[in-house]
């Protein structure tokens, strides 16, 4: 019997890859580099099941390249990256990797929170720059975490994960999400829910934790900056594209808030010049879940997916 063939467009961990083959005829790209169209688009003419990456455009000239194809499953939480509606037209399921990451991307976050309050990539800078230096009493002070409040705009399961670090760290934690969370979890974290322009001029730090979506693009623009406090802090882990970034770095320049700190860019690998020179912004390449298990586990959930569907049952993580 012929087995589905399964093109993985991006280098993913081994343990993956050998779930996918126990089931399939499994093509992959074997390098880090983002592979090209060509390629993609050759391998993809025969695909019945396409395992993709964040940096995969998943959008009508990819499902056009790949008429046989049943499936995406995306290596990642975010979808962004993937036309849903024209994979439904098509009758191409759709899943992604919810839960494995949380823990992973909620402590980089934690960390962020740490690095722009304490000015950790700016002692960095001083060390290698080999600026003459001495401790002092007065020397790159920062702001204290405790008694401070943290808004949360997105309250998923990273935002909550995020919310249990914050606490303790003893900062109150208040969000923003269509939803309340669950009275227990509101109890555990002593959690507020506030509107978003409340939320922004109450907050000591902001974090994003919502998806990126046409309903959440450039949420944080001039405007919204302009709310927040001058000695307030923005940490974004989510997708770059929900802060405006050049309001960001105009901001930053003109203290109009004290810091920023950003796994995620708005034309991403691209940062936008204006940030570069910026002390108070603290800038770091897309790591939320770059750790070795989670990774692991992100490659191993998306190939269980396809496992699952290929054996005729339902995704275990559609989207
Ligand atoms: C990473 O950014 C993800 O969405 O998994």
């Amino acid at each position: 019997m012929t087995r589905p063939r399964v093109v993985v467009t991006g280098r993913i961990p081994e343990p993956g890859l050998d779930l996918l083959r126990e089931v399939g005829d499994v093509w992959a790209w074997t390098s880090d580099e983002v592979i090209p169209t060509e390629i993609r688009d050759e391998q993809l003419a025969s695909a019945e099941y396409a395992v993709t990456l964040l940096t995969d455009r998943v959008d009508q000239a990819f499902l056009d390249a790949a008429p046989a194809l049943r499936m995406v499953a995306n290596v990642a939480v975010g979808y962004n990256n993937i036309d849903v509606p024209a994979c439904r037209a098509r009758g191409v399921t759709v899943t992604n990797t919810p839960g494995v990451l949380t823990d992973a991307t909620a402590d980089l976050a934690m960390a962020l929170v740490l690095m722009v309050t304490r000015r950790l990539g700016e002692g960095e800078r001083l060390i290698r720059s080999e600026t003459p230096w001495q401790w002092g009493m007065f020397m790159m002070l920062g702001t204290g975490l405790q008694g401070r409040r943290l808004g949360i705009v997105g309250m998923g399961a990273i935002g909550v994960a995020l919310a249990d670090r914050a606490r303790a760290f003893g900062m109150e934690i208040a969000y923003h999400n269509r939803s309340a969370v669950a009275p227990e979890v509101a109890e555990r974290l002593g959690a507020i829910r506030l509107d978003l322009d409340e939320l922004l001029a109450t907050s000591d730090v902001v974090s994003l934790n919502c998806p990126y979506s046409e309903a959440t693009h450039h949420l944080i623009d001039a405007d919204a900056l302009g709310k927040m406090r001058e000695d307030a802090f923005l940490v974004n882990t989510a997708r770059g594209p929900i802060v405006d970034e050049a309001a960001l770095a105009v901001a930053l320049r003109d203290g109009v808030i004290a810091g920023a700190a950003l796994d995620v860019f708005e034309r991403e690998p691209a940062v936008e010049q204006g940030l570069l020179g910026l002390d108070n912004a603290v800038l770091v390449p897309h790591l939320g879940s770059a750790t070795i298990e989670t990774r692991t586990a992100m490659a191993t959930l998306a190939a269980r997916n396809v496992v699952a569907v290929i054996g005729g049952n339902d995704p275990i993580t559609p989207v």
